[in-house]
């Protein structure tokens, strides 16, 4: 439909800095997030979590905590209503290969901080200190937590790597400069500042509805359904609000299946929340030990690179990420090998957090080519345009766009980067050692199935819905200004409704591909909304039953034929309907196909560090993006502030430590677990570049809810390197490892 948007000159909602539509609610506290639902009786589940990393249980003696007033019932593997078994093949949205945990399954424990007990009480006070008074009776087998301890136990990732290609041996062995080095990145837990609750209401006809934390209500409606056997209009799940995840809610975790155990047992509405240690006990970003080879000609043209990886994974299930694709497809090179190996230890399985695979995995590439830049003589920036990829080496196709010498142009400038002495240790401070360095960027652009529901009614009010949520990104936001492109509507006029999975069909959101499967969706049904509306005025009105597109226009709420208006409000009331309402199924282009997709960026930093205490501070950053068109440059740029953040954390403060006698993390709260504060964090100027890319989707949008942490770490180190003369390559960069 190729009709004008009204008035002339208007501007599109798409592009502008809208400030969030659900800002007002989130800081006068009136958005409930899933712990927070009041209900009339609730009872609430603490959860008594194991003590060994492996074994089974003898005994657990709950006569005690049973003896409390107030408690309820204390739940355990004896006790619990009928799941399915962990061998049965049920698959959530995002689970790994194997058999996906059940809580209180049977007597085996698997793992250090393994639920194993829920109480429940009349408040959360009683059921926790009643938690305290149960005893449990182990048999304690060898277990094994150490990554590197059990190295040599890895096996090839289910996950395909990108074959090799070329001839890799030869290519290093020819190359005129090499780097042959090792890094390794820690154990990271997400932490959102919501920890995972579900509060269950039980309704008088057995259904349950329940606010869950989670990134994908249908996603836990479908396990609910496979792993209880409920049906599924039985069980409906809302996330209204989201308090931050970063893939911590892909998957149902445990705290879900217990509520609704314990709801089911007791057919009484039931909240379980998780404290803050029990946020330490279940998916986190896996360590992994990285081995990089890269060898370039003398003019600095790459002839080899590999890139070997193993990680960590569960005994019972197969964690896979991207942590090696990255090195096959960011630059030219006809020689790669890449290899992704699998550890199984007695720990839970790791999850998808932030740019999953990439965050870890490019630490080892963009590292690594900062060496291969001093080895060869060559200024950073330079060598990596010099090697620049025109097509996805892996897959061998085409970019449908590509603006990363953008990226490195602008943010080198931005930065100032041509005043670099490219000397280690030459540049300073008074006694700061100021360092400055960069790194690429690259994440997916993916697009999955979607549905919308778009609907006007007769005041000209534009309600569209679907099923995904707001972890915190601004899907609120930029759906609204998708609509009121689309219809026609100011952004005012237009109200997005999420979180509950009796909406129409959406993916999981994560991934950075919200914007692009449920934002397509969003524009075809409200483009397909804006047809109907034209239709229902050549319907009351035969005399426009034919007339040229041309001599239409839609925009701000009417449409004008022939110079005669019609206000959207008015052709719902003449239709004698309540509302005119479309719904469909969007899928990804097929022109797709064809292409590689991805988003990329350039880091640029400035660390100082102090030459006698090997203090770091992250002085600087620049990071320009190349993300296709953005929605909303306000929420947009939060995402790539939030990315550098999280950056300057990863490589200088997180590590979820082990005790790998206990087979226990030892730092599990925030007190011990370091993450920067504000006083952590210097200027962070972030620019989007111009890309324009018409085959991703028609929005041209390729979502940034990833690529603002990848390639932040290596530019960290790289600085560090510069300002010190000293390659630290084990992660976190702590002082202890600069002096
Ligand atoms: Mo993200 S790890 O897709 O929330």
């Amino acid at each position: 439909m190729n009709a004008k948007m009204f008035p002339p000159g208007r501007v599109s909602p798409v592009g502008q800095p809208l400030d969030r539509v659900d800002g007002l609610l989130k800081v006068t506290g009136q958005a409930r997030y899933a712990g927070e639902y009041p209900e009339k009786g609730l009872l609430h589940g603490s959860v008594v979590s194991s003590t060994i990393a492996r074994g089974r249980i003898i005994r657990i003696d709950t006569s005690q905590a049973l003896q409390v007033p107030g408690v309820v019932a204390v739940i355990d593997h004896l006790n619990r209503p009928h799941i399915a078994s962990y061998d049965k093949d049920y698959q959530d949205a995002d689970s790994a290969e194997g058999s996906p945990f059940r809580p209180l399954y049977n007597d085996r424990v698997l793992y250090s901080g393994q639920p194993l007990a829920l109480v429940v009480a009349d408040s959360l006070e009683v059921a926790r200190h009643a938690g305290s008074l149960i005893r449990i009776d182990y048999e304690s087998e060898a277990h094994e937590t150490s990554l590197l301890a059990a190295q040599n136990t890895a096996h090839t990732a289910p996950a395909q790597t990108p074959e090799p290609r070329g001839d890799f041996e030869s290519g290093f062995a020819g190359a005129a400069f090499t780097v042959d080095a090792h890094y390794s990145t820690p154990n990271e837990h997400h932490n959102p500042m919501e920890p995972h609750a579900s509060t269950v209401l039980y309704q008088d006809d057995g259904s349950l509805h329940i606010h869950d934390k989670t990134q994908g209500p249908q996603n836990c409606q479908d396990y609910l359904h496979k792993v209880f056997g409920l049906d599924k209009s039985k069980i409906r799940i809302f996330a209204a609000f989201v308090g931050g995840a970063f893939g911590s809610g892909l998957r149902p975790q445990y705290q879900l299946p217990l509520a609704v155990m314990a709801a089911l047992q007791l057919k009484r509405s039931v909240r379980v929340t998780l404290t803050r240690q029990q946020m330490f006990t279940f998916g986190y970003r896996p360590n992994t030990l990285q081995h990089l080879r890269l060898g370039a000609t003398k003019e600095g043209r790459l002839v080899a690179v590999g890139h070997d990886v193993i990680g960590q994974t569960s005994r019972f299930e197969d964690f896979t990420e991207h942590v090696v694709e990255w090195s096959g497809m960011l630059y030219q090179c006809d020689n790669v090998q890449l290899t992704y190996k699998l550890a199984p230890l007695d720990v839970y399985t790791p999850l998808d957090m932030r740019a999953p695979g990439a965050t870890s995995g490019m630490v080892g590439l963009e590292c690594a080519m900062d060496e291969l830049a001093c080895a060869a003589g060559i200024d950073p920036v330079q060598l990596r345009v010099l090697n620049f990829a025109e097509r996805n080496g892996n897959e061998d196709k085409p970019y449908s766009s590509k603006e990363l010498i953008a990226c490195y142009q602008q943010g080198a400038e931005r930065f100032g980067w041509n005043r670099r002495n490219p000397e280690p240790r030459s540049m300073r401070n008074g006694r700061q050692l100021v360092g400055w360095g960069m790194a690429g960027g690259v994440w997916e652009a993916m697009q999955m199935k979607a549905s919308a529901k778009a609907s006007i009614d007769a005041s000209g009010k534009l309600t569209v819905s679907s099923a995904t949520t707001d972890i915190g990104t601004g899907t609120y936001t930029v759906m609204v200004q998708i609509a009121a492109e689309a219809v026609g509507v100011k952004h005012d006029d237009v109200t997005f409704v999420l979180g509950d999975s009796s909406l129409p069909t959406a993916p999981l959101q994560g991934g950075s591909f919200t914007v692009s499967s449920v934002g397509t969706a969003v524009q075809q049904a409200c483009q397909a909304l804006r047809a109907k509306l034209l239709d229902a005025v050549r319907m009351a009105h035969p005399q426009f039953a034919v007339v040229d597109m041309e001599d239409i226009a839609f925009g701000d709420g009417y449409l004008i034929i022939q110079d005669q208006r019609f206000a959207y409000g008015d052709i719902v009331r003449e239709s004698s309907h309540d509302v005119l309402e479309v719904q469909i199924d969007a899928e990804p282009d097929e022109k797709r196909n064809a292409y590689a997709t991805a988003t990329h960026s350039a880091v640029f930093v400035e660390v100082f560090v102090d030459e006698d205490l090997g203090s770091i501070r992250v002085n600087r950053v620049v990071s320009a993006v190349a993300a296709g068109r953005v929605v909303n440059p306000k929420t947009a740029g939060s995402q790539i502030l939030g990315g550098v953040v999280w950056g300057i954390s990863q490589a200088m403060q997180e590590e979820t430590q082990t005790d790998h006698n206990l087979g226990r993390f030892m730092n599990h709260s925030l007190a011990e677990y370091h993450i920067p504060v504000n006083a952590d964090i210097g200027d962070i100027d972030v620019l989007f570049v111009e890309e324009n890319d018409e085959i991703v989707n028609e929005l041209g949008s390729k979502g940034v809810g990833e690529i603002g942490i990848v390639g932040v770490a290596s530019a960290i180190a790289n600085a560090i390197y510069h300002a010190t003369g000293k390659r630290v390559r084990e992660f976190p960069i702590t002082l202890d490892k600069v002096l």
